[in-house]
């Protein structure tokens, strides 16, 4: 069937972190432009995002952005049937900066504005590019899908199921504390590398043996968190990330590698913008082996306790979503057990797995549809939880 060109467009924006994004996505399946502005550049001196920097760059970035969205995508504001824009969870400023942009442009185009969960967004990542392999393939998605959404925010765990176009999320996974992204990031820091940590660790784990130190992940006893009901802690997978940070501490310190680090991170000051393989002179075998071993340990983690939670709740299919998602040696593991268990995975492409707009955009499309529009009092949530 021919379809016409510029129908059932939408534009999402995205600027919860550190990224400012735009993009235009046709039926929630079909990138028509997906632009993205880092701020790695703003936040790699401080070795971590700074709120007030953040908020600042949002509001500098996100005319150009949105203009090269509607450029690239080949069409003007009046060819938009919507605008969709992240309301939570994150960064206070860096949510309204998105926020009030796409309140005013809704009301001067007397466009609907669909507020989007920024964790089902990196869902419908994944969701996008698997809707379009599998109508290749003339099927559908196994469901009720489990879904890991990883990120330097976040470590959940989803069920998501669908009901006509609803899509309705139970939350049966979270951390307790640190995400596993954060771990990453707060890892590389303390060894002396770059910012964000996660690609640096993945790409310099290749170099140093997985085996070589031992981390325990004592088992998480949910009692000692409070807030939650006895049902809650019986059904609820726990994650922990902040204790490894701290065995990678203890492990420097014992091993004297002290002053090694210090002298990397004067290195790395000397160099902004140097990609980690560059690096790699800059490190010896026992830094290479602590950074294999910690990424084994974590990655080991996340595919025990996320095929545990899928066959307890009988997922008939794995979804893995978040900036971690890109690691590689995580794609590997999970992909390999997945196999053994006959078990369907899917992951974003790599572009999808990190912050982007594509995915509001495309978590958009079934509100549309339901018109789940915003209110005039729509403002940021910080906090903003997905699913019961
Ligand atoms: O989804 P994202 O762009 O932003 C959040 O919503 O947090 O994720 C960013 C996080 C950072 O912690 C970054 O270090 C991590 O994802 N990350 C990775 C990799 N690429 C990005 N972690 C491990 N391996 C990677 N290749
Ligand atoms: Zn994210």
């Amino acid at each position: 069937m021919h379809e016409k060109p510029h129908t059932d467009l939408i534009l999402g924006i995205e600027s919860s972190c550190d990224e400012t994004a735009a993009a235009v996505v046709r039926r929630g399946s079909e990138i028509l432009s997906n632009i993205v502005a880092s701020q790695i550049a703003t936040h790699s001196p401080y070795g971590g995002v700074v709120p007030e920097l953040a908020s600042r760059e949002h509001l500098r970035n996100i005319v150009p952005v949105v203009r090269a969205a509607l450029s690239k995508a080949g069409i003007g504001f009046h060819d938009l049937d919507a605008i969709a824009v992240t309301e939570g969870p994150g960064l206070a400023g860096a949510l309204l900066v998105g926020i009030s942009y796409a309140k005013s442009l809704a009301f001067a185009l007397n466009k609907p504005l669909i507020p989007v969960n920024h964790l089902e967004g990196h869902i419908h990542a994944v969701l996008l590019e698997q809707a379009q392999l599998r109508a290749a393939q003339r099927e559908s998605l196994e469901l009720p899908a489990l879904a890991l959404v990883v990120s330097g925010g976040h470590t959940h765990l989803f069920l998501a199921q669908r009901q006509g176009e609803n899509w309705t999320y139970r939350n049966v996974g979270r951390t307790l504390d640190d995400a596993a992204g954060e771990a990453f990031d707060k890892v590389a820091k303390l060894l002396g590398l770059g910012y964000p940590g996660g690609p640096w660790i993945d790409t310099l784990a290749l170099h140093g043996n997985p085996n070589a130190v031992h981390f325990s992940f004592a088992q998480i006893k949910p009692k000692a968190h409070r807030k939650s009901s006895p049902a809650d802690l019986a059904e609820t997978t726990f994650f922990s990330f902040s204790g490894i940070k701290t065995a990678v501490l203890r492990y420097t310190q014992l091993h004297d590698m002290s002053s090694g680090i210090r002298q990397r991170h004067r290195n790395l000051s000397g160099h902004p913008g140097i990609r980690p393989l560059d690096a790699l002179p800059w490190l010896d075998q026992k830094t290479l082996d602590l950074i294999a071993s910690f990424q084994r340990a974590v990655v080991d983690d996340l595919r025990r306790k996320t095929f545990r939670t899928a066959e307890r709740y009988d997922a008939a299919s794995l979804l893995v979503s978040g900036g971690v998602a890109a690691n590689r040696e995580l794609r590997v593991r999970f992909t390999a057990e997945a196999a053994e268990r006959g078990l369907p995975i899917g992951f974003p492409s790599l572009t999808l797995s990190t912050d982007n707009a594509a995915m509001i955009a495309a978590a958009a499309w079934p509100k549309l549809q339901t018109q789940e529009f915003a209110n005039e009092a729509l403002t940021a949530d910080p906090a903003l939880a997905l699913g019961r």
